[in-house]
Protein backbone atom coordinates (compact mmCIF):
# COMPACT_ATOMS: atom_id res chain seq x y z
CA UNK A 1 0.00 0.00 0.00
CA UNK A 2 1.23 3.38 -0.96
CA UNK A 3 2.79 5.20 2.24
CA UNK A 4 1.03 8.66 3.14
CA UNK A 5 3.91 11.67 2.81
CA UNK A 6 5.43 13.56 4.39
CA UNK A 7 6.08 17.21 3.20
CA UNK A 8 9.51 18.81 3.74
CA UNK A 9 9.75 22.55 1.90
CA UNK A 10 13.66 23.60 1.17
CA UNK A 11 13.80 27.67 0.78
CA UNK A 12 16.49 28.80 -1.58
CA UNK A 13 18.77 31.71 -0.91
CA UNK A 14 18.15 34.39 -4.03
CA UNK A 15 21.22 34.12 -5.97
CA UNK A 16 20.70 36.96 -7.72
CA UNK A 17 19.40 35.66 -11.30
CA UNK A 18 21.92 32.73 -11.15
CA UNK A 19 20.63 29.34 -12.40
CA UNK A 20 19.56 26.80 -9.12
CA UNK A 21 19.14 23.15 -10.03
CA UNK A 22 16.26 22.81 -7.59
CA UNK A 23 16.44 18.70 -8.45
CA UNK A 24 19.73 18.71 -7.15
CA UNK A 25 19.17 20.37 -4.19
CA UNK A 26 15.84 18.23 -3.46
CA UNK A 27 17.42 14.64 -4.12
CA UNK A 28 20.95 15.80 -1.97
CA UNK A 29 18.19 16.47 1.15
CA UNK A 30 15.59 13.89 0.77
CA UNK A 31 19.13 11.09 0.94
CA UNK A 32 20.63 13.58 3.59
CA UNK A 33 16.89 13.14 5.95
CA UNK A 34 16.77 9.52 5.43
CA UNK A 35 20.11 9.06 6.05
CA UNK A 36 20.45 11.03 9.15
CA UNK A 37 16.87 11.24 10.76
CA UNK A 38 14.43 8.10 12.24
CA UNK A 39 11.94 10.86 13.32
CA UNK A 40 10.25 14.13 11.61
CA UNK A 41 7.90 16.85 13.51
CA UNK A 42 5.36 18.69 11.40
CA UNK A 43 6.83 22.39 12.35
CA UNK A 44 10.13 21.22 12.89
CA UNK A 45 12.77 23.60 11.59
CA UNK A 46 15.42 20.93 9.99
CA UNK A 47 19.18 22.44 10.65
CA UNK A 48 22.72 21.61 10.79
CA UNK A 49 22.96 20.68 7.15
CA UNK A 50 26.04 22.32 6.40
CA UNK A 51 27.70 19.40 5.36
CA UNK A 52 25.09 18.87 2.12
CA UNK A 53 27.38 20.29 -0.77
CA UNK A 54 24.72 22.79 -1.43
CA UNK A 55 23.95 23.72 1.43
CA UNK A 56 25.34 27.69 0.59
CA UNK A 57 21.92 27.48 -1.29
CA UNK A 58 19.97 26.72 1.46
CA UNK A 59 17.93 29.23 3.71
CA UNK A 60 15.78 27.09 5.43
CA UNK A 61 14.66 23.27 5.81
CA UNK A 62 11.21 23.11 6.96
CA UNK A 63 8.47 20.09 7.66
CA UNK A 64 5.27 21.40 6.89
CA UNK A 65 2.24 18.96 6.12
CA UNK A 66 1.11 15.23 6.24
CA UNK A 67 -0.91 14.00 3.56
CA UNK A 68 -2.95 11.46 5.61
CA UNK A 69 -5.36 12.96 7.71
CA UNK A 70 -6.23 9.88 9.42
CA UNK A 71 -3.53 9.58 11.99
CA UNK A 72 -2.64 13.37 12.13
CA UNK A 73 -0.18 13.40 15.18
CA UNK A 74 3.37 15.40 14.86
CA UNK A 75 5.91 13.03 15.15
CA UNK A 76 6.62 10.80 12.05
CA UNK A 77 8.52 7.69 11.57
CA UNK A 78 10.41 8.02 8.36
CA UNK A 79 10.28 4.61 7.55
CA UNK A 80 6.56 4.80 7.67
CA UNK A 81 5.91 7.89 5.53
CA UNK A 82 6.98 8.65 1.86
CA UNK A 83 9.29 11.74 2.07
CA UNK A 84 8.06 14.49 -0.28
CA UNK A 85 10.99 17.04 -0.54
CA UNK A 86 10.25 20.22 -2.56
CA UNK A 87 12.99 23.33 -2.91
CA UNK A 88 11.99 26.95 -4.08
CA UNK A 89 13.29 30.35 -4.90
CA UNK A 90 11.11 33.06 -3.57
CA UNK A 91 10.28 35.41 -6.65
CA UNK A 92 10.18 39.29 -6.23
CA UNK A 93 6.64 39.87 -7.73
CA UNK A 94 6.59 41.01 -10.88
CA UNK A 95 4.81 44.40 -10.22
CA UNK A 96 8.40 45.18 -8.36
CA UNK A 97 10.20 45.04 -11.63
CA UNK A 98 7.09 45.35 -13.88
CA UNK A 99 5.21 48.40 -14.30
CA UNK A 100 2.34 47.69 -11.15
CA UNK A 101 -0.27 46.65 -13.22
CA UNK A 102 -0.13 44.81 -16.46
CA UNK A 103 -2.55 46.32 -19.24
CA UNK A 104 -4.11 43.57 -21.95
CA UNK A 105 -3.67 45.74 -24.65
CA UNK A 106 -4.85 44.64 -28.31
CA UNK A 107 -3.85 46.59 -31.26
CA UNK A 108 -5.86 49.08 -32.41
CA UNK A 109 -7.75 49.78 -28.98
CA UNK A 110 -7.26 52.77 -27.06
CA UNK A 111 -5.20 51.52 -24.06
CA UNK A 112 -7.44 52.98 -21.13
CA UNK A 113 -10.22 50.66 -22.19
CA UNK A 114 -8.70 47.76 -21.34
CA UNK A 115 -8.93 45.74 -18.13
CA UNK A 116 -6.64 45.57 -15.66
CA UNK A 117 -5.10 41.96 -13.75
CA UNK A 118 -1.89 41.89 -11.77
CA UNK A 119 0.55 38.93 -12.50
CA UNK A 120 2.67 37.93 -9.30
CA UNK A 121 5.50 35.26 -9.93
CA UNK A 122 4.52 32.61 -8.04
CA UNK A 123 6.24 31.54 -5.52
CA UNK A 124 6.27 35.71 -4.48
CA UNK A 125 7.93 37.05 -1.45
CA UNK A 126 5.28 39.11 -0.87
CA UNK A 127 3.09 36.13 -0.05
CA UNK A 128 6.07 34.20 2.14
CA UNK A 129 4.44 33.88 5.70
CA UNK A 130 1.13 34.48 4.38
CA UNK A 131 -0.17 30.65 5.02
CA UNK A 132 0.60 30.12 8.03
CA UNK A 133 -0.69 33.59 9.36
CA UNK A 134 -4.23 32.40 8.54
CA UNK A 135 -6.07 30.74 11.22
CA UNK A 136 -9.52 28.55 10.36
CA UNK A 137 -11.91 25.83 11.75
CA UNK A 138 -11.40 22.40 11.28
CA UNK A 139 -8.00 22.87 9.38
CA UNK A 140 -9.81 23.66 5.99
CA UNK A 141 -6.64 25.06 4.17
CA UNK A 142 -4.49 21.77 4.71
CA UNK A 143 -7.61 19.85 3.36
CA UNK A 144 -8.23 22.55 0.37
CA UNK A 145 -4.29 22.05 -0.91
CA UNK A 146 -4.53 17.93 -0.60
CA UNK A 147 -7.34 18.36 -2.45
CA UNK A 148 -6.47 20.81 -5.46
CA UNK A 149 -2.80 19.17 -5.51
CA UNK A 150 -4.61 15.88 -5.70
CA UNK A 151 -6.72 17.41 -8.65
CA UNK A 152 -4.19 18.66 -10.37
CA UNK A 153 -2.08 15.54 -10.58
CA UNK A 154 -4.61 13.45 -11.40
CA UNK A 155 -5.42 16.11 -14.47
CA UNK A 156 -2.07 16.54 -15.97
CA UNK A 157 -2.55 13.15 -17.38
CA UNK A 158 -2.43 13.11 -21.16
CA UNK A 159 -4.62 10.03 -21.46
CA UNK A 160 -7.97 11.67 -19.56
CA UNK A 161 -10.49 11.93 -21.67
CA UNK A 162 -11.99 15.48 -20.01
CA UNK A 163 -15.34 14.89 -22.33
CA UNK A 164 -16.22 12.05 -19.20
CA UNK A 165 -14.45 13.28 -16.27
CA UNK A 166 -15.95 16.65 -16.22
CA UNK A 167 -13.61 18.54 -14.10
CA UNK A 168 -12.99 22.45 -14.18
CA UNK A 169 -10.19 23.33 -11.63
CA UNK A 170 -12.71 25.77 -10.38
CA UNK A 171 -12.83 26.29 -6.68
CA UNK A 172 -14.78 28.92 -4.86
CA UNK A 173 -14.33 30.17 -1.34
CA UNK A 174 -17.72 31.97 0.00
CA UNK A 175 -18.52 33.68 3.47
CA UNK A 176 -19.28 36.78 5.39
CA UNK A 177 -16.61 39.77 4.83
CA UNK A 178 -13.54 39.29 5.96
CA UNK A 179 -13.39 36.22 6.70
CA UNK A 180 -10.21 35.64 4.72
CA UNK A 181 -10.85 34.10 1.48
CA UNK A 182 -9.04 36.57 -0.66
CA UNK A 183 -6.03 35.90 1.64
CA UNK A 184 -6.78 31.95 1.72
CA UNK A 185 -6.92 31.56 -2.12
CA UNK A 186 -3.62 33.58 -2.77
CA UNK A 187 -1.74 31.69 0.11
CA UNK A 188 -3.22 28.57 -1.83
CA UNK A 189 -1.81 29.40 -4.78
CA UNK A 190 1.16 29.94 -3.51
CA UNK A 191 1.47 26.55 -1.70
CA UNK A 192 0.36 25.39 -4.48
CA UNK A 193 2.78 26.15 -7.04
CA UNK A 194 5.80 25.36 -3.84
CA UNK A 195 3.86 21.72 -3.69
CA UNK A 196 3.67 21.19 -7.40
CA UNK A 197 7.75 22.02 -8.17
CA UNK A 198 8.42 18.64 -9.68
CA UNK A 199 5.42 19.10 -12.18
CA UNK A 200 5.61 23.06 -12.71
CA UNK A 201 8.55 25.04 -13.10
CA UNK A 202 7.33 28.11 -12.04
CA UNK A 203 3.95 29.95 -11.42
CA UNK A 204 2.24 33.39 -12.03
CA UNK A 205 -0.83 34.10 -9.79
CA UNK A 206 -3.03 36.26 -12.32
CA UNK A 207 -5.45 38.72 -10.19
CA UNK A 208 -8.25 39.72 -11.93
CA UNK A 209 -10.65 42.72 -10.63
CA UNK A 210 -14.48 41.90 -11.58
CA UNK A 211 -15.17 45.11 -10.15
CA UNK A 212 -13.08 47.20 -12.30
CA UNK A 213 -13.84 45.34 -15.61
CA UNK A 214 -18.03 45.85 -15.11
CA UNK A 215 -18.49 49.32 -13.41
CA UNK A 216 -15.60 50.94 -15.33
CA UNK A 217 -16.28 49.57 -18.92
CA UNK A 218 -20.19 49.70 -18.79
CA UNK A 219 -21.48 48.48 -22.12
CA UNK A 220 -18.35 47.17 -23.06
CA UNK A 221 -18.32 44.58 -20.39
CA UNK A 222 -18.48 41.02 -22.29
CA UNK A 223 -16.23 42.03 -24.85
CA UNK A 224 -13.09 42.89 -21.95
CA UNK A 225 -13.74 39.85 -20.34
CA UNK A 226 -13.26 37.60 -23.58
CA UNK A 227 -9.84 39.82 -23.97
CA UNK A 228 -9.32 38.86 -20.41
CA UNK A 229 -9.43 35.36 -20.53
CA UNK A 230 -8.08 35.13 -23.82
CA UNK A 231 -4.84 36.68 -22.48
CA UNK A 232 -4.92 34.27 -19.56
CA UNK A 233 -4.97 31.40 -22.61
CA UNK A 234 -1.82 32.84 -24.44
CA UNK A 235 0.23 32.73 -20.59
CA UNK A 236 -1.06 29.02 -20.29
CA UNK A 237 0.56 28.05 -23.50
CA UNK A 238 3.76 27.70 -21.46
CA UNK A 239 2.75 24.13 -20.09
CA UNK A 240 5.50 24.18 -17.55
CA UNK A 241 3.90 27.41 -15.74
CA UNK A 242 1.21 27.01 -13.42
CA UNK A 243 -1.22 29.69 -14.08
CA UNK A 244 -3.54 30.42 -10.62
CA UNK A 245 -6.24 32.81 -11.55
CA UNK A 246 -8.18 34.88 -8.48
CA UNK A 247 -11.53 36.24 -9.02
CA UNK A 248 -11.70 38.07 -6.29
CA UNK A 249 -16.09 38.88 -6.03
CA UNK A 250 -16.96 36.80 -8.54
CA UNK A 251 -20.71 37.61 -8.12
CA UNK A 252 -20.34 40.72 -9.52
CA UNK A 253 -18.76 39.37 -13.30
CA UNK A 254 -21.35 36.31 -12.58
CA UNK A 255 -24.44 37.83 -11.28
CA UNK A 256 -27.82 35.70 -11.98
CA UNK A 257 -28.79 36.24 -15.87
CA UNK A 258 -32.67 35.46 -14.21
CA UNK A 259 -32.47 38.35 -11.96
CA UNK A 260 -30.89 40.73 -13.87
CA UNK A 261 -33.54 39.69 -16.77
CA UNK A 262 -36.52 40.54 -14.56
CA UNK A 263 -34.85 43.61 -13.54
CA UNK A 264 -34.64 45.25 -16.51
CA UNK A 265 -31.06 45.50 -16.37
CA UNK A 266 -28.98 46.31 -19.16
CA UNK A 267 -28.01 43.35 -21.13
CA UNK A 268 -24.57 44.03 -20.42
CA UNK A 269 -24.38 41.85 -17.51
CA UNK A 270 -26.03 38.89 -19.05
CA UNK A 271 -23.35 39.21 -21.99
CA UNK A 272 -20.61 39.48 -19.33
CA UNK A 273 -21.94 36.22 -17.44
CA UNK A 274 -22.06 34.32 -21.03
CA UNK A 275 -18.41 35.28 -21.77
CA UNK A 276 -17.57 34.05 -18.81
CA UNK A 277 -19.06 30.64 -19.33
CA UNK A 278 -17.61 30.22 -22.39
CA UNK A 279 -14.66 31.27 -21.06
CA UNK A 280 -14.32 29.22 -18.33
CA UNK A 281 -15.34 25.95 -20.55
CA UNK A 282 -12.24 26.40 -22.93
CA UNK A 283 -9.94 26.96 -19.74
CA UNK A 284 -10.88 23.44 -18.26
CA UNK A 285 -9.12 22.34 -21.18
CA UNK A 286 -5.50 23.81 -19.66
CA UNK A 287 -4.18 21.31 -17.25
CA UNK A 288 -1.65 24.13 -16.27
CA UNK A 289 -4.70 26.75 -15.09
CA UNK A 290 -6.34 26.54 -11.61
CA UNK A 291 -8.85 29.01 -11.00
CA UNK A 292 -10.15 30.27 -7.65
CA UNK A 293 -13.25 32.79 -6.64
CA UNK A 294 -14.50 34.65 -3.51
CA UNK A 295 -17.61 35.44 -2.79
CA UNK A 296 -19.74 37.12 0.06
CA UNK A 297 -23.22 37.09 -1.99
CA UNK A 298 -23.55 33.42 -3.33
CA UNK A 299 -27.13 33.56 -3.89
CA UNK A 300 -26.77 35.87 -6.23
CA UNK A 301 -24.41 33.46 -8.42
CA UNK A 302 -25.79 32.69 -11.79
CA UNK A 303 -26.58 28.55 -11.24
CA UNK A 304 -25.05 27.51 -14.28
CA UNK A 305 -21.68 29.08 -12.69
CA UNK A 306 -21.93 27.28 -9.81
CA UNK A 307 -22.63 24.19 -11.24
CA UNK A 308 -18.89 24.80 -13.04
CA UNK A 309 -17.39 24.64 -9.87
CA UNK A 310 -15.78 21.92 -8.92
CA UNK A 311 -15.48 22.80 -4.97
CA UNK A 312 -17.63 25.32 -2.86
CA UNK A 313 -15.93 26.28 0.05
CA UNK A 314 -17.47 28.04 2.87
CA UNK A 315 -15.72 30.08 5.00
CA UNK A 316 -16.88 30.86 8.17
CA UNK A 317 -16.00 33.88 10.84
CA UNK A 318 -12.94 32.27 13.52
CA UNK A 319 -14.59 29.81 16.67
CA UNK A 320 -13.31 30.88 20.13
CA UNK A 321 -9.91 29.08 19.44
CA UNK A 322 -8.92 30.60 16.07
CA UNK A 323 -9.87 34.00 17.53
CA UNK A 324 -7.53 33.52 20.34
CA UNK A 325 -4.72 32.28 17.89
CA UNK A 326 -5.15 35.41 15.69
CA UNK A 327 -5.00 37.70 18.95
CA UNK A 328 -2.18 35.50 20.27
CA UNK A 329 0.01 35.80 17.24
CA UNK A 330 -0.86 40.12 16.61
CA UNK A 331 0.00 40.45 20.30
CA UNK A 332 3.20 38.55 20.69
CA UNK A 333 4.31 40.31 17.48
CA UNK A 334 3.53 43.35 19.76
CA UNK A 335 5.70 42.09 22.61
CA UNK A 336 8.29 41.30 20.39
CA UNK A 337 8.74 44.78 19.35
CA UNK A 338 8.69 46.24 22.77
CA UNK A 339 4.77 47.51 22.49
CA UNK A 340 3.81 45.47 25.19
CA UNK A 341 6.10 44.66 28.34
CA UNK A 342 5.79 42.24 31.17
CA UNK A 343 4.30 43.70 34.28
CA UNK A 344 6.78 44.56 36.29
CA UNK A 345 4.32 43.40 39.52
CA UNK A 346 4.64 40.05 37.67
CA UNK A 347 0.70 39.70 37.39
CA UNK A 348 2.13 38.52 33.69
CA UNK A 349 3.63 35.19 35.56
CA UNK A 350 1.58 32.83 36.72
CA UNK A 351 3.00 30.19 40.29
CA UNK A 352 3.40 26.88 39.19
CA UNK A 353 2.74 24.07 42.03
CA UNK A 354 6.75 24.56 43.17
CA UNK A 355 6.23 28.09 43.68
CA UNK A 356 8.26 28.56 40.53
CA UNK A 357 7.18 31.78 38.91
CA UNK A 358 6.79 31.65 35.15
CA UNK A 359 5.94 33.69 32.26
CA UNK A 360 5.49 31.22 29.71
CA UNK A 361 6.76 31.41 25.77
CA UNK A 362 6.16 29.55 22.87
CA UNK A 363 8.33 26.93 23.00
CA UNK A 364 8.93 27.03 26.48
CA UNK A 365 12.62 26.39 27.62
CA UNK A 366 14.00 28.16 30.85
CA UNK A 367 16.41 30.77 30.05
CA UNK A 368 18.81 32.29 31.81
CA UNK A 369 16.49 34.73 33.12
CA UNK A 370 16.46 33.79 37.18
CA UNK A 371 16.84 35.00 40.66
CA UNK A 372 16.15 32.66 43.53
CA UNK A 373 13.13 31.13 43.63
CA UNK A 374 12.01 33.04 40.15
CA UNK A 375 12.72 31.60 36.86
CA UNK A 376 11.04 33.32 33.59
CA UNK A 377 11.21 31.46 30.48
CA UNK A 378 11.89 32.60 27.17
CA UNK A 379 11.21 34.18 24.55
CA UNK A 380 8.03 36.10 27.06
CA UNK A 381 4.81 35.23 25.02
CA UNK A 382 2.03 34.25 25.05
CA UNK A 383 1.21 30.32 24.98
CA UNK A 384 -0.53 28.55 22.57
CA UNK A 385 -4.26 27.38 23.60
CA UNK A 386 -2.64 23.70 23.76
CA UNK A 387 -0.29 24.64 26.22
CA UNK A 388 -2.76 26.79 28.04
CA UNK A 389 -5.27 23.91 28.50
CA UNK A 390 -2.01 21.51 29.54
CA UNK A 391 -0.03 23.69 32.03
CA UNK A 392 -1.94 26.63 33.43
CA UNK A 393 -5.54 25.31 33.44
CA UNK A 394 -5.29 26.29 36.76
CA UNK A 395 -3.75 29.80 36.63
CA UNK A 396 -7.07 32.34 36.43
CA UNK A 397 -5.54 35.39 36.20
CA UNK A 398 -2.33 34.50 33.54
CA UNK A 399 -2.35 36.53 30.32
CA UNK A 400 -2.97 33.65 28.54
CA UNK A 401 -6.50 32.53 30.58
CA UNK A 402 -7.63 36.49 30.55
CA UNK A 403 -7.09 36.11 26.68
CA UNK A 404 -8.93 32.90 26.34
CA UNK A 405 -11.85 34.96 27.80
CA UNK A 406 -11.70 37.77 25.55
CA UNK A 407 -11.78 35.34 22.99
CA UNK A 408 -14.39 33.34 23.73
CA UNK A 409 -16.52 36.75 23.68
CA UNK A 410 -15.57 37.47 20.12
CA UNK A 411 -18.57 35.14 18.36
CA UNK A 412 -19.78 36.86 14.81
CA UNK A 413 -15.99 39.45 14.19
CA UNK A 414 -14.46 38.52 11.06
CA UNK A 415 -10.82 37.78 11.00
CA UNK A 416 -10.05 41.26 9.79
CA UNK A 417 -11.55 42.73 12.64
CA UNK A 418 -9.72 40.38 15.28
CA UNK A 419 -6.36 41.08 13.25
CA UNK A 420 -7.12 45.05 13.89
CA UNK A 421 -8.29 44.91 17.45
CA UNK A 422 -5.28 44.40 19.56
CA UNK A 423 -3.34 47.33 17.43
CA UNK A 424 -6.73 49.36 17.77
CA UNK A 425 -6.87 49.04 21.59
CA UNK A 426 -3.46 50.24 21.84
CA UNK A 427 -3.92 53.20 19.68
CA UNK A 428 -7.27 54.25 21.46
CA UNK A 429 -6.25 53.71 24.92
CA UNK A 430 -2.76 53.73 25.53
CA UNK A 431 -0.94 57.02 25.74
CA UNK A 432 2.73 56.10 25.95
CA UNK A 433 4.80 54.16 23.72
CA UNK A 434 4.34 51.18 25.54
CA UNK A 435 2.31 49.60 28.12
CA UNK A 436 2.44 46.46 29.97
CA UNK A 437 0.20 42.94 28.76
CA UNK A 438 -2.05 43.42 31.51
CA UNK A 439 -2.73 46.89 30.59
CA UNK A 440 -2.76 45.93 27.06
CA UNK A 441 -5.22 42.96 27.54
CA UNK A 442 -7.43 45.23 29.55
CA UNK A 443 -8.24 47.49 26.95
CA UNK A 444 -8.09 44.93 24.47
CA UNK A 445 -10.84 43.42 26.04
CA UNK A 446 -12.37 47.07 26.16
CA UNK A 447 -12.57 47.62 22.22
CA UNK A 448 -13.73 43.67 22.27
CA UNK A 449 -17.10 45.01 23.82
CA UNK A 450 -17.37 47.92 21.65
CA UNK A 451 -16.91 45.68 18.56
CA UNK A 452 -19.57 43.30 19.86
CA UNK A 453 -21.73 45.69 21.16
CA UNK A 454 -22.06 43.60 24.59
CA UNK A 455 -22.81 46.67 27.00
CA UNK A 456 -20.86 47.51 29.58
CA UNK A 457 -19.96 44.07 30.25
CA UNK A 458 -17.12 42.79 29.62
CA UNK A 459 -15.83 46.38 30.02
CA UNK A 460 -16.22 45.83 33.72
CA UNK A 461 -14.93 42.73 34.29
CA UNK A 462 -11.55 43.97 32.51
CA UNK A 463 -11.73 46.86 34.75
CA UNK A 464 -12.51 44.79 37.95
CA UNK A 465 -10.32 42.08 36.99
CA UNK A 466 -11.91 39.58 38.90
CA UNK A 467 -11.41 36.22 38.91
CA UNK A 468 -14.46 34.35 39.30
CA UNK A 469 -14.76 33.43 35.44
CA UNK A 470 -14.97 29.81 34.83
CA UNK A 471 -13.52 28.60 31.50
CA UNK A 472 -14.61 25.77 29.39
CA UNK A 473 -12.15 24.59 27.47
CA UNK A 474 -12.86 23.32 23.58
N1 LIG B 1 -9.04 33.35 9.55
C1 LIG B 1 -8.14 34.31 9.56
N2 LIG B 1 -6.95 34.15 10.17
C2 LIG B 1 -6.04 35.13 10.20
N3 LIG B 1 -6.20 36.33 9.62
C3 LIG B 1 -7.36 36.55 8.97
C4 LIG B 1 -8.39 35.57 8.92
N4 LIG B 1 -9.42 36.07 8.22
C5 LIG B 1 -9.06 37.29 7.85
N5 LIG B 1 -7.84 37.60 8.30
C6 LIG B 1 -7.14 38.84 8.11
O1 LIG B 1 -8.04 39.77 7.55
C7 LIG B 1 -7.52 40.41 6.39
C8 LIG B 1 -8.60 40.48 5.34
O2 LIG B 1 -8.88 39.20 4.83
P1 LIG B 1 -9.43 38.96 3.35
O3 LIG B 1 -9.32 40.19 2.54
O4 LIG B 1 -8.80 37.73 2.83
O5 LIG B 1 -10.96 38.66 3.65
P2 LIG B 1 -12.13 38.39 2.62
O6 LIG B 1 -12.89 37.23 3.16
O7 LIG B 1 -11.58 38.25 1.26
O8 LIG B 1 -13.00 39.70 2.77
P3 LIG B 1 -14.03 40.35 1.72
O9 LIG B 1 -15.22 39.42 1.66
O10 LIG B 1 -14.38 41.66 2.36
O11 LIG B 1 -13.34 40.48 0.42
C9 LIG B 1 -6.33 39.59 5.95
O12 LIG B 1 -5.25 40.44 5.73
C10 LIG B 1 -6.00 38.68 7.10
O13 LIG B 1 -4.85 39.15 7.75
MG1 LIG C 1 -11.91 39.37 -0.52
Amino acid sequence: MLKPSLHVEVRLKNVGGAFVRTDLVREEVLEWLLKNFVHLKIDQEVENYDSLPHAYLIESINVVDFSDTEGETSFHRLQDVQLDVQAYELHESEEDSLPRTRSIHHEGEDEDAIPQVRVTALPGKSLNGVWESLVFNNGIPARLLRFTIRMMSIMKNPALNLTVLNWNRLILLYGPPGSGKTTLAKALAQKLTIRMGKQFTRGKLVEVNSHSVLSKWFGESSKLVGKMFDSIHIMAEEETTLICVLIDEVETLTSSRERAASGNECGDAVRATNQVLTALDRLRHRPNVIVFCTSNLINTIDPAFLDRVDVKQHISNPCPAAAYEIFRTSLNELIRCNLLVPSSDSDDVVEDSDDVVQLVGDSPSISSVSGGDWILMDPCTIPTLLYMNVHLWNRTNCPARKLWRIAQRCEGLSGRTLRRLPFLALALHIHGESCTVREGLAVLAMVVDEETGKGGELKREAMEERETFHTSFP
